[in-house]
């Protein structure tokens, strides 16, 4: 089938920046898309060939959307799986697939997933409430420091609590959650690997997630990592094994531990491009966006290697209060050689939303962590 300038159409559900990147590499290649988010003021509205206005947890709107597309893809898990089911029974293509998305969208199911596959990752228990959680605390046997989490609808950190002491289980909290061991990390290191339909499988060059201490959002990706090549092939190949395990088509981001024994175990995954794939778009041959592209149209994947080392730094909203938008010092910043500023187009800035990202490249990957340090400290995004 002619995929390019004609009339396939191409449906991306969720709206936000993921999209939006995605959107680019999709008008390179002169696809026809459609995205749907139940908000008009998202990243990807003014850039789709069609926006609708639509709720992607919404069976009935999910159902009208997919039945206007040829191929389904999401940029966010939050999507109605049942409706997908539905639509991959009538004969859509949906990638990810309805039964992989719904396993990744509860942390528990991940985890469960995790055991049941022989991947490694860190030893947990889940619970149906925080009240069950208390009642079974002494004997499931779990030390202080560990980490709680809700199973369902977390993101960038928000769904993350570090409990030192019983009484910080003093919540509330009446749904799905999980405890896991606190693991002593030496680095956070993720892989993000593409497969097509026909299996063909690509891996981007491991990097290395900075994180912020208080918001739990990764402030910096540097690629590549600062590790061995030992650590670099085990990390790859538990990337690539999770990648079959869940028969994945499109890309899988694979978010992992490395420990202070230089042990390697999976935190989550995501089935979408993610944030510490940004950098792909400059310094890599192929970017994620690309090649999350060529794997759901079944196409040869493209090259992975480094063309340029190179820093992501994420701009976040800096102030409480929510408010138009203002970048601060943004101007100053231009000048700087290998500098690359992704504005993702939110007018409303709020604390620790993720409003854009920069990217500096350097044949030195020090220097680039140098200047990318100062650029986070010069940029203030506020409201
Ligand atoms: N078991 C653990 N041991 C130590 N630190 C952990 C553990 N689980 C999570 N963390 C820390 O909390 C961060 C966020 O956790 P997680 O990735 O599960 O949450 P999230 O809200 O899905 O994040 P995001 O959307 O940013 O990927 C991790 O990147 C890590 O820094
Ligand atoms: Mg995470």
């Amino acid at each position: 089938m002619q995929l390019f300038s004609s009339k396939f159409k191409l449906g991306i559900l969720g709206g936000g920046q993921l999209g939006k990147m995605l959107l680019y590499d999709a008008k390179r290649y002169d696809l026809h898309t459609k995205v749907m988010d139940s908000n008009f003021e998202v990243p990807c509205a003014r850039l789709a060939d069609e926006f609708i206005l639509g709720d992607i947890t919404n069976y009935d709107d999910v159902i009208n959307f997919g039945n206007k597309v040829d191929i389904i893809t999401v940029e966010i898990e939050k999507i109605n799986t049942d409706a997908l089911l539905f639509l991959e029974k009538k004969g859509k293509k949906i990638f990810p697939s309805a039964v992989t998305l719904k396993i990744i969208q509860n942390k528990t199911q991940q985890k469960e997933f995790y055991q049941k596959n022989n991947l490694p990752t860190s030893r947990f228990k889940n619970y149906s409430n925080i009240d069950e959680l208390k009642s079974n605390f002494e004997k499931d046997n779990f030390k202080f420091p560990f980490v709680w989490k809700s199973s369902r609808f977390g993101y960038d950190g928000k769904g993350v609590k570090i409990i030192k002491k019983f009484d910080d289980l003093n919540f509330s909290y009446d749904d799905e959650c999980l405890i896991e061991e606190k693991i002593s990390i030496k680095k956070e290191l993720s892989v993000i690997v593409a497969r097509n339909i026909d299996g063909e499988m690509k891996c981007f060059p491991v990097v290395e997630m900075e994180f912020n201490d208080k918001s739990n959002l990764v402030e910096y990706v540097m690629c590549p990592a600062n590790i061995s090549s030992d650590i670099e092939s085990r990390a790859i190949e538990i990337a690539m094994k999770a990648t079959e395990k869940f028969n994945m088509v499109g890309l899988l981001a694979v978010e992992l531990f490395l420990d202070v024994n230089d042990k390697i175990i999976i935190n989550e995954v995501a089935p979408r491009p993610h944030n510490s794939g940004h950098h792909t778009i400059e310094c890599c041959m192929t970017s994620q966006f690309d090649q999350h592209i060529r794997s759901i149209l079944n196409l040869p994947l493209g090259e992975t290697q480094v063309l340029i080392p190179g820093i992501m730094v994420n701009l976040v909203g800096e102030n409480k209060v929510e408010g138009n938008v203002v970048y601060q010092n943004i101007n100053d910043i231009f000048e700087i050689p290998g500098v690359f500023i992704h504005i993702y187009g939110k007018k409303k800035s709020r604390l620790d939303r993720k409003m854009g990202h920069i990217t500096i490249v350097n044949k030195d990957i020090s220097k680039a962590i140098e200047i990318g340090k100062k650029i986070k400290k010069k940029i203030k995004v506020i409201s």
